[in-house]
């Protein structure tokens, strides 16, 4: 699949003088800025360089992509309830198990899930958008990434809004995105002017919005795009609600 965390993307020179992008107010995921203490408390930072969001009080929700194979794991750290990455409030949990979607490597689907050692108490999940109803709008990707393409991971969240980009959009754009899997991703950006993006480190983290009632719901799972925030290379998504019911049958029986 494209650009995967650990490949190294292409050298590519700065973008054409352009109109500047949305929210490049400098650094970020790209683009973006940094996330206050409690904001998004279900962020997770998982041990391998990945993120992910809290699913329930025992299982965090993170990309197929973040992790090798379903069974017994303990060998992930899940930390949880902070911002800063360093700081000694944490919450760290071990794993047990590793859950990865048994679709991922054919028809799409970059999801996992990762059972942790016991139930953290007094952190809030992030709920699945269900049906497709909001897989529209404007979204917040949030992360530890890189804040510019070959960049380096951060101490300190970060977030930043993209909007919906249609299937046929995102897949016009050609090269990996070719490869679209429309029923199992979403993409989100700005096309045009590119400048708002995740990146590497990224991955697994959830992209999330309102609901109509004002809560946050999870509508992606941050999955790939080429490099990062360039123009006419949106970010690609897992689409949670094509997974939402596999994800709560899989969550009931690890
Ligand atoms: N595969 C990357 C990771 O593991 C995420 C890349 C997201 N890239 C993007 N341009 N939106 O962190």
């Amino acid at each position: 699949m494209a650009t995967p965390r650990h490949a190294s993307p292409p050298p590519v020179s700065p973008p054409p003088a352009a109109a500047p992008p949305p929210s490049a107010n400098g650094t970020a995921v790209v683009g973006g800025s940094r996330a206050s203490q409690g904001e998004f408390p279900w962020m997770v930072r998982i041990s391998d360089g990945c993120g992910g969001a809290l699913y329930t009080e025992q299982i965090v929700l993170t990309a197929a992509h973040c992790v090798d194979r379903t069974g017994k794991d303990t060998s992930i750290t899940a930390t949880l309830g902070v911002v800063d990455l360093q700081d000694s409030s944490a919450t760290k949990v071990r794993s047990t198990y590793v859950y990865r979607s048994p679709t991922h490597d054919t028809t799409g689907g970059d999801w996992a899930l990762i059972k942790l050692a016991h139930p953290v108490r007094g952190i809030p999940t992030l709920p699945l958008a269900t049906a497709a109803d909001y897989n529209e709008g404007k979204f917040t990707v949030a992360g530890w990434g890189d804040t510019v393409e070959d960049g380096n991971q951060q101490r300190y969240l970060r977030k930043a809004e993209v909007p919906f980009v249609d299937d046929q959009t995102c897949r016009s754009q050609g090269g990996e995105y070719d490869g679209l899997h429309p029923d199992a991703e979403i993409c989100a950006g700005y096309v045009d002017e590119g400048g708002v993006d995740a990146c590497q480190g990224d991955s697994g983290g959830p992209l999330f919005r309102r609901d109509d009632a004002d809560r946050w719901i999870q509508v992606g799972i941050t999955s790939w795009g080429t490099g990062c925030a360039r123009p006419h290379a949106p970010g690609v998504y897992t689409e949670v609600s094509t997974f939402a019911a596999d994800i709560a049958a899989a969550a009931k029986k690890i």
